[in-house]
């Protein structure tokens, strides 16, 4: 499968995020990512249910929604109200998180399990069957701009090879420090998801840096 594209609008300019969606709905991105943080699971506040809202009026695009929020149940039916279309949750915030994947998929999204940078990946092996997505941080969540951790190639290499035997489609997605000078290799280790912030909207031109993000060579097969 070619990857993905999924620009984070946590860089875009809030004051003008119905321009900034529409400029991604003429871009070759293929999924907006939103993300929510609660100022608890993170140490940043972001926005919640009226912008996202408010935001999917104007998308023709997928809403890939990454919450870093503590307790994640509370409100899994109110994102998918808002216009999720992908919901992820931290492995960190879950205490049963096999439940938490059931009811994301009973509102009718898709299920993602995020994992910070200190989380191996092999605690997911007992749910890598029941889920869509695993969203592998390459930086601490909370801020968009932050520098790649390069130890997340290797959990991309490990997680892709886990998930051959169970669940062959997973999407791997990357998120946070990812751009033009690492997307390839990040490609080779077998992600195929990414979530690119600062790259995009501090760009000179954000829709011709998601066209090389989507076009960029690589040494494998897509
Ligand atoms: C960080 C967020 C990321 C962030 C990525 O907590 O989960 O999605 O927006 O931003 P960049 O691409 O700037 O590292
Ligand atoms: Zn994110």
């Amino acid at each position: 499968m070619k990857h993905l594209i999924a620009p984070s609008i946590l860089s875009a300019d809030f004051a003008n995020l119905q321009r900034d969606i529409e400029m991604l709905n003429q871009s070759e991105a293929d999924w907006i990512h939103v993300d929510v943080m609660d100022g608890v699971f993170v140490p940043n506040i972001s926005f919640g249910f009226p912008v996202i809202a408010a935001a999917k009026k104007h998308a023709k695009k997928p809403f890939d929604v990454h919450l870093m929020i503590v307790d994640p149940d509370r409100y899994i039916a109110d994102f998918a109200k808002a216009g999720a279309d992908v919901i992820t949750v931290h492995y960190e915030a879950c205490t049963h998180l096999h439940r938490t994947i059931q009811l994301i998929k009973s509102v009718g999204c898709k299920a993602g399990v995020a994992l910070n940078p200190h989380t191996p990946v092999s605690f997911l092996k007992d749910v890598l069957q029941d889920i869509d997505l695993v969203l592998v941080m390459s930086v601490n969540p909370g801020f968009g701009g932050q520098a790649f951790i390069p130890q997340t190639l290797n959990k991309l290499r490990e997680l892709r090879q886990m998930a051959k035997q169970v669940n062959p489609n997973l999407y791997i997605e990357v998120d946070g420090g990812v751009g033009i000078q690492n997307i390839a290799s990040l490609i080779e280790a077998g992600a195929n998801v990414f979530v690119a912030g600062n790259a995009v909207f501090a760009a000179t031109s954000p829709t011709q840096m998601i066209s090389e993000l989507k076009n960029i060579k690589t040494s494998i097969q897509q």
